[in-house]
């Protein structure tokens, strides 16, 4: 059997077990000889009560026949009441005159601890002597000694049966739970990266796009510099100034492919101070091709001395990448001719806590899919265009920081309200690691 291992309890459960045991272990170990000492007691009364009462009776009835002389008839009261007496019990019987000098005495001497009962004699109704029974209780107090050994033997049983199961019971359903927790949040870790990478592959037309823009300029001012060499005329100035655009452009493009690496990776990221406006940025470059396409213009109103919070930079990213992606989606397609869509991203420090909010006017979420929208899997999007595991990995994501995901629709418009603590004064954002090589 495995050690208990009370470490995960709290101390004051395991105080309260522990007082709780041993209660009952001490109520065990008294109750046991207790119970025995009172019922014997109150059994031995009642017998010798009975038959103290019956032996008064025949003696009420010898006093009345010989009411002057009877306390001098030892032998005759002996021979009368021998029948009360039980054979080799440890008890005396006395018959004791008005006076209370004996009349007759016999049986044997009870030794202490005894008891005394005694019932009175009458003639013509007055109390004229008693019969008196002592009897010894030295064989109850034996007995009750011996349940008391006992008793103690129970009680340090079930005083360690008492403790250590319920203790066990709870340790180990702790581990169960601990288990669990533990499982559950590799699950939630293994969705939110399973949604992050279903994001990415959305953007890939994106990325596709923001990498081709550089890759051609690379190409033409490569080609122009060959052509260059390839005449013989080669202008240092202008070579120069097309292999500094190569540079620039190959920049570009990696930095395009850190961004998205970044973003790729598995979790683990530790949480820190990090800079709304950075994640916001983040998020816009990320969905870059996505607004630009449908027409979408984001607006942010961040005030310029708002605080860092305290989360996870790229999660965050991961989050407002889903709240804005969803405005477009919820936009749609864009004609030709369709004014800039806007959606709003807006931040403000409300005591210890940053607010931030997106707002988009794409038409609002009907009241019977409000309630839904952050179950997991839940989507209104056709086939393949939606997860449904947005909303519910970006719920998750801002309460581990500590944080609250609220989304309020009204009159064709959505917000969703992210409030994440604000980090200590003075705490300095960490700049992105992009330091882990690419998955
Ligand atoms: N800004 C919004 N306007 C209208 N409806 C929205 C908005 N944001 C979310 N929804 C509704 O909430 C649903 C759930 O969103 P969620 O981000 O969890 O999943 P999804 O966007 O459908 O799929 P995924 O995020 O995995 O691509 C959406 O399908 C949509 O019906
Ligand atoms: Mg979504």
């Amino acid at each position: 059997m495995r050690g208990l291992d009370t470490g995960r309890i709290d101390p004051r459960i395991v105080r309260v077990i522990t007082v709780l045991a041993l209660t009952v272990s001490l109520l065990i170990m008294v109750a046991l000889p207790t119970a025995y000492f009172v019922a014997a007691r109150v059994a031995t009364d009642a017998t010798l009560r009975a038959r103290a009462d019956s032996a008064a009776s025949v003696m009420t009835d010898f006093v009345t026949r010989n009411p002057e002389h009877w306390m001098f008839e030892n032998a005759r009261i002996r021979g009368r009441l021998t029948a009360f007496v039980e054979p080799g019990a440890p008890e005396q019987w006395r018959v004791l005159d008005g006076r209370g000098s004996p009349a007759a005495v016999f049986g044997q001497a009870a030794s202490s601890p005894a008891v005394t009962i005694t019932a009175d004699i009458y003639d013509s109704g007055v109390v004229t002597g008693q019969v008196q029974v002592s009897r010894s209780i030295q064989d109850i107090v034996g007995w009750t000694s011996f349940l008391a050994v006992i008793g103690i033997a129970l009680a340090g049983g079930s005083f360690i049966l008492l403790r250590s199961l319920p203790l066990r019971l709870l340790a180990e359903s702790m581990e169960r739970l601990a288990q669990f927790q533990a499982r559950e949040r590799e699950r939630a870790a293994q969705l939110a990266q399973a949604s992050k990478l279903a994001q990415l592959g959305e953007l890939a037309t994106g990325v596709a796009h923001e990498l081709n823009q550089p890759l051609t300029a690379i190409t033409l001012a490569a080609q122009n510099a060959l052509k260059q060499v390839e005449r013989g005329a080669v202008n240092q100035e202008t070579l120069a100034a097309r292999l500094d655009r190569i540079v620039q452009m190959a920049r570009r493009a990696s930095t395009v492919i850190d961004h998205m690496r970044v973003f790729g990776r598995m979790g683990g990221e530790p949480s820190g101070p990090i800079a709304i406006a950075a994640a916001v940025r983040g998020a816009r470059d990320l969905l870059a091709f996505k607004l630009q396409r449908q027409h979408i213009v984001v607006e942010e109103v961040l005030p310029p001395d708002l605080p860092p919070v305290i989360g996870q930079a790229v999660p965050l990213e991961q989050v407002l990448v889903n709240l804005i992606g969803n405005a477009c989606d919820a936009y749609g397609v864009a004609e030709e001719d369709d004014p800039a869509r806007v959606v709003t991203v807006t931040a403000a420090l409300e005591g210890d806590r940053v607010t931030l909010r997106v707002h988009d006017a794409a038409g609002g979420i009907p009241l019977d899919v409000l309630p839904r929208i952050f179950a997991p899997f839940f989507t209104t999007k056709p086939v393949g265009q939606g997860t449904g595991l947005g909303l519910s990995i970006s719920y998750g994501i801002i309460t581990d920081m500590g944080g609250t995901l609220a989304a309020d629709s009204a009159d064709g418009t959505t917000t969703f309200t992210i409030t994440l603590p604000a980090a200590p004064d003075g705490a300095q954002p960490a700049a992105p690691d992009r330091s882990l090589p690419a998955a």
